[in-house]
């Protein structure tokens, strides 16, 4: 899969995608990724990719054409992609959302800054809007990071065998059992003694009761609107 990511701040991105699963993931070959500062894309001497907002009000929004002209040469080579704004007005982010996108052969994340981005690139050059969460962040780059992450992680042989087990409770709508390890006793608190029982398949039932019902009080939606009572109760 190649990813291209187009921001002006790429340092606040390379640092995140140059760690761990996302580091090995590239150097394997598995995700070819690649940072674009909008900037080389503007035509004037200041490198200019904010203006005014017609009809007034604060701030500056962000001008159409360096993200034309950065998609469009993007796209020159190769694969068009499917090309994902990121925005609090996007859809929001969740687990089959990314696997979605872990299955196309190209992504082009555009990383708008918070105060906005011409409508234009919305409606004529994003083939998608994405938030990662009802909260506001200054701009796309955090929320880049995420969806990067989420998605390499999915890729054919990214993850080792002893890393793929969360993604299947996800996956699975519901959420990862306790987990410990030693020592078997810390501070006064135990481990959970069927744990260190070595039946195994007493420690998976219980796992599985875990996951259940840590779901049911965390996270009730994830189990469908029938469980979810948290606003019913007061
Ligand atoms: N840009 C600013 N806030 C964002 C959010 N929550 N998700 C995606 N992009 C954003």
């Amino acid at each position: 899969m190649r990813i291209d990511v187009v921001t002006i701040f790429p340092p606040l991105l390379a640092g995140a995608l140059e760690h761990s699963i996302i580091k090995r993931a590239r150097d394997q070959g598995i995700v070819d990724i690649h940072l674009h500062d909008l900037r080389d894309y503007t035509d004037d001497r200041h490198r200019t990719v904010d203006d005014y907002p017609y009809g007034g009000g604060p701030g500056m929004v962000m001008k159409p054409e360096p993200w034309f002209r950065a998609v469009e040469s993007l796209r020159v080579q190769g694969n068009p992609g499917r090309a994902i704004l990121l925005t609090p007005q996007g859809k929001r982010m969740n687990q089959p959302l990314v696997q979605r996108l872990a299955t196309e052969d190209r992504l082009i994340i555009l990383c708008g800054r918070y105060e906005g981005v011409d409508e234009r690139v919305r409606e004529h050059l994003a083939d998608e809007e994405v938030s990662i969460g009802d909260y506001v962040l200054s701009g796309g780059e955090p929320a880049a990071a995420v969806l990067v992450d989420a998605v390499v992680r999915l890729q054919p042989r990214a993850l080792g065998s002893s890393e793929s087990t969360i993604e299947e409770s996800f996956s699975e709508n519901l959420l990862e059992y306790p987990q410990y390890t030693r020592p078997p006793e810390f501070r006064g608190w135990r481990v959970p003694d069927i744990l260190l029982s070595g039946d195994h398949g007493a420690v998976d039932r219980w796992r599985r009761d875990q996951q259940i019902e840590r779901t049911r009080t965390r996270r009730p939606d994830l189990l469908g609107p029938d469980q979810d009572v948290s606003e019913t109760t007061s």
